[in-house]
């Protein structure tokens, strides 16, 4: 076939994502940690990618090398902060460094204050009135950390994420319970998403204060949802029912100021017009199928269709439509936007060519639609802890090996270095790195 090639606007964020305590290594002081030891995950981080002992350096040597102009990671609550009447300024020293190297590496930052990780302080109060985000006094508590660390960091960076998939902390820790505290229960629920949209509000603020010209969005996890019996009005209702509280529920409380959860409504009028940009984290797709006794799960069986292109560990569908359907859905809000998260867990790396290269193709998509898409950042730069599951799912571009510390390149950071560096996506790369993908993506 002729030569075809898809090209992206000048100044593109090309990057990847990471967490602090998914690579830091040696983080003891969070809810993470404890729920490590009380051994609820399938293996402990350890010492993760040992950026806290200095390998960030090596790794973001390789994003650059790679052609990669950004970098998005987020910080330690429990370093900054490791005790409720104590800052660690040695911890902030540690990521002025970091964003030091990004700007000697002439790299955007973007910064996450929040992702998924509670000092163990707050986790754990002394006082009976709930831990974590379930404690009212959370959000002043998050927004006093934000204002520290803000002031500390704002030299290096204007782009910031106050909390990082709200919707998948509240579900996985107080629904499904697979997150520390191991919750599950409704109301507490709720009580932890109107704690969530309180701190991000409050956060925004205080960012805004510090610094005039930050950029402060949250970053969502979108998921796209499609009815199992397509026939099926019953379906079609668990799916809207769905979408509106995992999807909707976050942004549009950052929007206008109220959160809707089932028949419970709370006014939030702070919170009202909180957000510069939309992140979107978008990794799969799922069927809904209506089913009675799944009170606790909103009555929604999720499964993947029975032909889906499904990931090493079935974890993950390869639908990239989807990713579009998100960009859509997030330019509802007015906004900028920018792919925070996107990939896939694959040690073989057999899959995840196809996987970057099909999400690609869609990401342009919608930057062809003039949908307002400024940066796209994969999930991620080398294998790292993925949380309850461990060492058992690998998302990095680069192996890890967690006995040695090496690093190896895989067949897909190559395809993203070529994407990266020529800000484009051409047929050429994708017959080199996945011909399987090219009547998809390059049909004649
Ligand atoms: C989270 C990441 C996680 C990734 C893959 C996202 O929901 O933000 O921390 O590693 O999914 O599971």
């Amino acid at each position: 076939m002729a030569k075809a090639k898809i090209q992206f606007p000048r100044g593109f964020l090309w990057g990847t994502a990471t967490a602090s305590h998914q690579v830091e290594g040696n983080n003891k002081n969070n809810n993470w940690h404890a729920w490590e030891e009380a051994g609820k995950t399938a293996d402990k981080s350890g010492l993760a990618c040992d950026w806290w002992g200095g390998r960030w350096r090596e790794d973001l040597d390789r994003a650059l090398e790679t052609g990669q102009n950004a970098h998005r990671f987020s910080v330690e609550w429990s370093r900054i902060q490791p005790e409720k009447n104590r800052w660690d300024e040695g911890a902030l020293n540690r990521y002025r460094d970091i964003l030091r190297g990004l700007r000697e590496r002439n790299m955007t930052a973007m910064v996450t204050l929040h992702h998924f990780t509670n000092p163990l302080w707050l986790e754990n109060p002394s006082t009976d009135s709930g831990g974590g985000w379930e404690n009212d006094e959370t959000p002043q508590l998050f927004a006093d950390f934000v204002r520290k660390t803000v002031s500390a960091l704002k030299e290096y960076t204007n782009l910031w994420v106050t909390i990082n998939e709200p919707n998948v902390y509240v579900y996985s820790a107080y629904v499904e319970g697979a997150f520390p505290p191991g919750k599950q229960d409704l109301n507490i629920a709720f009580k932890v998403m109107v704690n969530l949209v309180r701190g991000h509000a409050l956060a925004y603020k205080a960012i805004h204060e510090i610094q005039r010209e930050a950029r402060v969005g949250m970053a969502h996890h979108y998921r796209a949802m499609s009815p199992k019996n397509t026939k099926s009005p019953l379906d079609h209702w668990v799916v809207k029912a769905q979408s509106s509280v995992f999807n909707d529920l976050f942004p549009n409380a950052a929007r206008n100021g109220k959160v809707k959860f089932l028949w419970k409504k709370v006014e939030i009028p702070e919170a009202a017009d909180t957000q510069d940009f939309m992140g979107v984290n978008y990794y799969s797709r799922d069927q809904v199928a209506f089913n009675l006794k799944m009170a606790g799960e909103l009555f929604g069986k999720h499964s993947f269709p029975k032909d889906a292109d499904l990931s090493e560990t079935g974890f993950i569908a390869n639908e990239p439509e989807g990713l579009h359907e998100a960009i859509r859905w997030a330019n509802g809000f007015g906004k900028d936007i920018i792919v925070t998260e996107n990939g896939v867990e694959d040690a073989a790396d057999e899959m995840r060519p196809r996987y970057l290269a099909e999400h690609i193709a869609q990401l342009w998509r919608a930057v062809n639609f003039s949908w307002r898409v400024k940066g796209y950042f994969h999930w991620s730069l080398v294998d790292n802890f993925e949380w309850e599951r461990g060492w058992t799912q690998r998302f990095g571009l680069w192996e890890l090996d967690i006995e040695t510390q090496k690093r190896k390149k895989r067949k897909s950071a190559e395809l993203y270095e070529e994407i990266c560096k020529t800000n484009s996506l051409s047929s050429k790369m994708v017959e080199k790195y996945c011909p399987e993908a090219m009547e998809k993506i390059f049909p004649d």
